[in-house]
């Protein structure tokens, strides 16, 4: 199951980044846009195997990041490369929009036994997740005759046009692009750790009651519940911080969406495909399913993917109605073939298991250390958000610190990425090991300590 893993720390044999690297880095600069929104540190890659990432100046870098929660299967996987070899000698593109070939229907057929929607369903496929996203949002307009959604402040949806109305986690995503193409509202996000008030800790009962007194409103004044096409829905929200919604909240949001004729379009783009030890985030809510449900990312383990899964009921658009050229390309296609059988055949597993371990050691050092204010998430999607931890207001957040560790863990070797706005995202490949988990969070401890 586990590519080879006889390597067992980081090394660092140059200044970071090395002289290569620093090459590289500068003709990005120069040619290439300017608009990625890359952390402080930079990470430049030559080559990549299972867990261990090597640079064109030879360190190797422990990778709990999996290129943001791609890598679902670890980099390069044996498996992985293998179908993809064979794939790329028998057909590698015809246009599925025109044409025919088995690898549609067998994922169709696959997801439609994965996806956590009632009933049958029907797939598009497209190549990323902004555009399993657009696609949700054409459907949803297009099968209820309404125009309007409601998505949630920190979201992330992607940055097409159309996903973009939906997505609100930083300003420099809009920053520019002056009005969105979409009526889209959002409202709060149930976050017990920072009330969307008071900033405050609370809990599940209260956030979820506050949020949804706030949609109430919402419905009641400016939007009425029977114009909105779809609820755009982050099971964990992912870039916002990693923060999972509450089980209560997710089922009174399909309880609403059943009652006003509204689509639940929950979107997996980042949540999906184990990554937090279920097959999907919604799994997590027992008797909850979407009418809709997005995903990408880690679907391809690394091949450009996105899959806009719906009730074949709701799919009822004519022909002509949404296509792309190169969506569902075979050899894609076959990467998340290989993908589930790989994910089913033991990576959601531990992603649950080892998910756990390295919960509770990230849980152990927040015993230790004041500056760690919370541990959350499900599997391998964790979230570890920094606070000032003492002084008047312990509470508060520290981006500043968040920053710090991340550039100390990258200096030591070992490679995670922020997101929201203090906290940092460990989404490693899914076949991480414990042992692996114990050089980590060693390296995150050191790099704590120095950087307090
Ligand atoms: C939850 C979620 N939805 C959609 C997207 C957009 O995906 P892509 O960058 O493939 O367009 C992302 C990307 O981070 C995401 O995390």
């Amino acid at each position: 199951m586990t590519p080879s893993t006889e390597l067992q720390r980081p090394i660092i044999k140059t200044s970071l980044p090395g002289p290569r690297s620093l090459e590289i880095i500068q003709g990005d600069e120069q040619y290439v846009t300017p608009s990625y929104p890359r952390p402080d540190y930079k990470l430049v890659a030559d080559h990549a195997s299972g867990v261990w990432i090597t640079d064109p100046d030879g360190n190797v870098f422990l990778d709990c990041n999996a290129g943001v929660a791609v890598c679902s299967t670890g980099h390069c996987h044996p498996e992985i490369v293998a179908a993809l070899q064979k794939q790329v000698s028998e057909l590698i593109h015809l246009c599925g929009t025109d044409f025919y070939y088995r690898h549609m229907p067998e994922l169709g057929k696959k997801l439609n036994e994965i996806v956590p929607i009632d009933g049958p369903t029907k797939t598009h496929f497209a190549n990323s997740g902004a555009e399993a996203i657009e696609t949700a949002l054409k459907l949803a307009m297009y099968h209820t005759h309404r125009q309007k959604f409601i998505a949630f402040q920190s979201s992330f949806h992607g940055r097409t046009l159309g996903a973009l109305s939906l997505t609100s986690s930083k300003k420099a995503q809009r920053l520019g692009f002056m009005r969105q193409p979409l009526d889209v509202v959002h409202i709060p996000y149930p976050n017990k750790f920072r009330h969307f008030v008071t900033d405050q800790q609370t809990d599940e009962a209260t956030v979820t009651r506050d949020v949804l007194t706030w949609l109430n409103r919402v419905f009641e004044t400016t939007t009425p519940a029977t114009e909105v096409a779809g609820i755009v829905l982050e099971v964990v929200q992912g870039e916002g911080g990693y923060v999972p919604a509450p089980t209560a909240f997710v089922r009174e949001l399909r309880r609403i969406c059943d009652e006003n004729g509204i689509m639940l379009i929950v979107d997996e783009v980042q949540s999906g495909m184990g990554r937090t030890g279920k097959m999907f985030a919604l799994d997590h809510h027992e008797g909850v399913k979407a009418d809709i449900v997005c995903m990408a990312k880690g679907l391809g383990s690394g091949m450009p993917i996105g899959a806009c899964t719906a009730r074949a009921d709701i799919m009822d658009w004519h022909k002509g109605a949404h296509a792309s050229t190169f969506g569902g390309n075979p050899v894609a296609l076959t990467a998340a073939l290989k993908t589930i059988e790989l994910l089913q055949g033991g990576l959601v597993e531990n992603s649950r298991e080892v998910g756990a371990y390295l919960e509770a050691g990230l849980n152990e050092l927040k015993q230790r250390y004041s500056v760690i204010g919370d541990v959350r998430g499900f599997g391998m999607m964790l979230g570890v958000e920094f606070v000032k931890g003492s002084g008047d207001d312990p509470h508060a957040a520290d981006p500043e610190l968040r920053d710090r560790i991340e550039m100390a863990c990258y200096q030591k070797g070992l490679i995670i990425l922020g997101c929201g706005a203090n906290a940092i995202r460990w989404s490693p490949p899914l076949i991480l090991a414990k042992e692996h988990v114990d050089v980590a969070l060693e390296i995150f401890e050191e790099a704590i300590r120095e950087s307090i």
